[in-house]
């Protein structure tokens, strides 16, 4: 049923990419690599195909989809942009940011009835060539069931999506790991909807200053919700995870869970890895650098799930750069579970 290809960005096989446009020329879906995180796409126009994006991730029909395009002209047919603002997009894609912008002609369920849409132009060739191919722009969700880790490697698509989807592309590892950064530009003040793999001083310093809004990384459940998507659980493994928003509490977490008869697994840097040499642990990169940690992170929080235990401990980082996208993703997946002091341990304990 699900033809998997494989294709190597560097030398593409034009082939490959053919038959997969032809299947969304016939209204079938198709996994796709980014230099983000893997999509599940359709055709933009296609609401019939689109529809079964909705069905086979069980996403929620409120939650828009990510409209991918090859270039500038497929842009203006979907949405409206002033000069002005086109030649500041143009600075920055294609890339890893995703831009909210008045709405032109997209079907109700790729919008989820709102009148923006959210467009992105993906620095991946594969990618490019699969749009440009297809002839239509590609609505594209990240490829995972909804609230459980993005695919970063083909293999966590055919995972979820085996026999459910015409193709499944396997262009290797996403570049950065992380899902695109999310603007709103269809009015200002500019806002940042989803912190993500585009660095914010940089868009700042194309599109003047983008407002952050405090609750971005609340680690209290927050009331309003910025964009559909920001409301649902989400990223999560199925495995219990709990955050240390102090790293310190780790040691003592460790103690208590032994001392429960609790099998863990901790997912953490090298450098703090060195201090749980007997423990099971899942690296996610060096503190040194948060693009490896960034890149590693999804795969690690599947990973989790294959390693048999009754809860994960997950380290946090520092806000800056990748790491504010990086721990906006922790604290989602571990809702409920974010440990800051010593009564959030014993509540954790106790609760199994
Ligand atoms: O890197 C990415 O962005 C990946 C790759 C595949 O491109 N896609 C992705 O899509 O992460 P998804 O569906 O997992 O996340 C899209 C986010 C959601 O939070 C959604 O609510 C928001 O974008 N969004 C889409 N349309 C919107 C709109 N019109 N207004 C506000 N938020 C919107
Ligand atoms: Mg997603």
């Amino acid at each position: 049923m699900t033809r998997v290809l494989r294709i190597n960005e560097k030398n593409i096989d034009h082939n490959k990419i053919r038959y997969a446009a032809e299947q969304i020329k016939k209204g079938k879906l198709v996994v796709f690599p980014t230099e983000t995180v893997y999509g599940i796409g359709a055709s933009a126009f296609d609401e019939e195909a689109c529809k079964k994006i909705f069905e086979v991730k069980h996403r929620a029909a409120d939650n828009p989809l990510i409209v991918h395009i090859c270039d500038f002209r497929q842009l203006q047919s979907i949405a409206a942009v002033s000069q002005n603002l086109l030649d500041k997009i143009k600075k920055v894609w294609p890339g890893p940011v995703t831009f909210v912008l008045k709405k032109k002609v997209l079907p109700d369920i790729v919008t989820a009835e709102l009148d923006t849409a959210a467009v992105r132009m993906p620095g991946n060739k594969i990618a490019l060539e699969l749009i440009r191919e297809s002839g239509v722009p590609i609505a594209a969700p990240s490829a995972n069931i909804s609230t459980f880790p993005s695919a970063t490697e083909a293999r966590h698509a055919i995972k979820d999506f085996n026999g459910r989807v015409s193709v499944i592309i396997d262009g290797g590892r996403s570049r950065f790991g992380l899902e695109s950064t999310v603007i709103n530009l269809s009015r200002k003040p500019y806002t940042l909807l989803r912190p993500g793999a585009y660095d914010l001083k940089d868009l700042e310093r194309v599109f003047g200053r983008i407002i952050v809004p405090k609750k971005i990384n609340d680690t209290k459940k927050s009331g309003k919700v910025l964009s559909p998507g920001m409301k649902y659980r989400h990223y999560s493994p199925n495995t219990r995870l709990v955050l240390f928003s102090d790293n310190d509490l780790i040691s003592e977490a460790v103690r208590l869970a032994k001392l429960n008869k609790l099998r863990f697994a901790l997912l953490c840097s090298e450098e703090t890895a060195v201090n749980f040499r007997n423990e099971r642990v899942i690296i996610l990169g060096s503190r040194k650098d948060l693009g490896s940690i960034a890149k590693n992170l999804f795969s690690s929080l599947r990973k989790l799930d294959t390693f048999n235990v009754d809860i994960g401990f997950i380290e946090s980082f520092d806000e800056h750069g990748i790491g504010l996208p990086i721990m906006n993703r922790l604290i989602k997946a571990s809702v409920g579970n974010i440990v800051g002091h010593r009564g959030d341990l014993l509540k954790i304990f106790n609760s199994g």
